[in-house]
């Protein structure tokens, strides 16, 4: 059976008014989900695809009107009975005037969802027997309530989603999936009124503030997703807006991106070797194009021994190395800006007395570029992103205001790579995006830049030229290891690679065992490879 029929005969069976799709939207405005009716059960929709968000109460129907192409993203919701309508608001009017506030040092989320399951039994009870109510049900929207997002928390529950966005009231809540790129949903905000008062949660569950003063909002939510939204029509003229990125628990490793193609094993080992050397590394790309994922995926091959302090605006970075300090900025307590504030630049200073063998700043944009280069002339290593398509482009953001690197500076970057989202015609003939590592440059000097890797989009193939390396001589001087001993251990490394990527051992902690275990002792490694093999 579909999971749409069998989602349509849940409903039955529980008991829910109608379809088993949701129906609460106008009788409890605070779940404002605007359902367009199971449109795609019509003969010019085709499901795509459907998956659960959270079974068996929330599922994705992805659906195509096949004569326009056009591609919706629904999310369907078994519904609440009148009945459960009606418990499931005395529960959130209790929770929400009634429930004492915390005292003391303890963990907010926690403190709600115990009381929120204490005072559930306890209607329950009140309640006696109820065969109609589905309790587990009302704990799902009471949870998605109090302590997810609210509507639009199934969003948030979907791996394949990148982005959530909204660009006003009345308009489709966007997300960008990972097969199907930016595309509507059926989720709205009916009005002004819910947005503003969805946004006002938004910031509070940051901790931060928006208001009609000041009307703009960069900010972590609980998850560690990033969140920027304006209020109202202040500066946005359709009314408020937000786009969240969303937060990976689990990080891009570099297993991932062979897997998914984006890197080849052998420039996945190339990188490797270099970060090994702590080789100076600049990673460049479009907004979104994944330039923080593989900030991350090539950190996470340092040497566990070396010190790595990161410096972020957003805390995003997620190494398994214990030898690492993270830094994150803080904006000022006054939402203009100034007093308490602690930026980029403060904390690359700040970064410097921890002695770092490799400093990571997450992106440079501004004058904190300078401490960072001034760091890696001092000998330190750095590894860094910059929202720039090509080594031109950024050489030229790099040595302009507001970061002004001087020209002499520029030979002390090793080697930039640049990552792009790229379209691929997957066996069903159908374009889907995905990334690949375009260009891979060693730097010799100022405008003179060697071209070591470029992708083949014909032939989807990363051409890597390792007897141009200016790199791999460099390392053979510091190292004393020569030229064919340096070549024979890059290959090594990808064997490791390539057999953790068929192995699908891709998590960063399982990752980093295996690096770990190469650093100690490469001939163990690879001989365990072999025995498993
Ligand atoms: N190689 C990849 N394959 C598939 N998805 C990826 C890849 N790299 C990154 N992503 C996904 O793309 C999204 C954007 O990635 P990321 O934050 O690394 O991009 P970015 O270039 O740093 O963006 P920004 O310009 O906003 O800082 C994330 O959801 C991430 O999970
Ligand atoms: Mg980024």
């Amino acid at each position: 059976m579909s999971f749409i029929k069998k989602l349509l005969r849940k409903g039955k069976d529980e008991g829910v008014k109608g379809s088993g799709v949701n129906e609460v939207t106008e009788e409890f405005k605070d779940l404002s989900v605007v359902l367009k009716s199971r449109k795609y059960l019509r003969p010019e929709f085709r499901v795509l695809e459907s998956y659960p968000l959270t079974e068996p109460w929330a599922y994705a129907v992805i659906i195509e009107n096949i004569n326009t192409g056009e591609i919706v993203y629904n999310v369907e919701e078994v519904g609440l009975s009148d009945q459960e309508l009606k418990v499931f608001k005395d529960v959130m009017n209790y929770l929400t005037w009634e429930l004492e506030p915390p005292k003391g040092n303890v963990d907010i989320r926690e403190y709600f969802q115990k009381n929120a399951m204490r005072v559930i039994k306890l209607f329950q009870i009140r309640l006696g027997k109820t065969p109609m109510l589905s309790w587990s049900k009302i704990t799902y929207y009471v949870e998605r309530e109090i302590l997810g997002y609210g509507f639009l928390d199934p969003l948030f529950r979907d791996p394949n989603i990148e982005d959530i966005s909204c660009n006003g009231p009345g308009k489709p809540i966007y997300v960008w999936h990972r097969k199907y790129e930016s595309i509507p949903t059926n989720l709205s905000f009916p009005n002004e009124e819910e947005l503003s008062k969805y946004i006002l949660k938004l910031a509070h569950m940051a901790g931060k503030h928006i208001s009609v003063a000041y009307p703009v909002l960069d900010a972590i939510l609980p998850g560690g997703h990033r969140v920027a939204a304006t209020f109202q029509k202040e500066v946005s003229t359709k009314g408020s807006t937000f786009a969240i990125r969303k937060f990976r628990e689990d990080p891009i490793t570099v297993i991932d991106m062979i897997n998914f193609g984006t890197i080849s094993p052998e420039l996945a080992a190339y990188f490797w070797l270099l970060m090994d050397y702590k080789m100076v590394t600049l990673i460049l790309g479009a907004t979104g194009a994944g330039k923080t994922s593989t900030l991350n995926a090539l950190a996470c091959l340092l040497r566990p021994t070396y010190k790595i302090v990161t410096v972020e605006d957003t805390p995003e970075l997620r190494l398994p190395q214990e030898n690492w300090v993270q830094l994150v900025s803080r904006p000022s307590y006054l939402a203009t800006g100034g007093p308490g504030e602690i930026d980029l630049f403060q904390l690359v200073k700040v970064a410097l007395r921890y002695r770092p063998d490799v400093l990571i700043v997450g992106e440079v944009r501004g004058e904190e570029a300078y401490v960072l280069f001034q760091a890696i002339a001092t000998g330190h290593s750095g590894m860094t992103t910059l929202h720039a398509e090509s080594i031109e482009a950024a050489v030229k953001r790099l040595t302009s205001p507001p970061m002004n690197i001087p020209q002499s500076y520029i030979p002390l970057i090793n080697v930039a790579l640049v990552i792009k989202r790229v379209t691929k015609i997957d066996e069903f003939g159908r374009p889907r995006p995905t990334r690949r590592i375009t260009n891979v440059w060693e730097v010799e000097d100022y405008e003179k830049y060697l071209e070591v890797c470029r992708w083949d989009p014909v032939r989807d193939k990363f051409e890597l030229s390792l007897s141009k390396s200016l790199l791999l001589k460099k390392i053979s001087e510091v190292s004393g290891k020569s030229l064919s001993e340096l070549l024979d251990d890059l290959s090594l490394r990808k064997s490791i690679l390539e057999w953790l990527a068929v192995n699908k051992i891709r998590s960063y902690k399982e990752v980093a065992k295996y690096v770990y275990k190469y650093y100690l002792s490469p001939k163990e490694v690879l001989s365990s490879i072999k025995v498993m093999r």
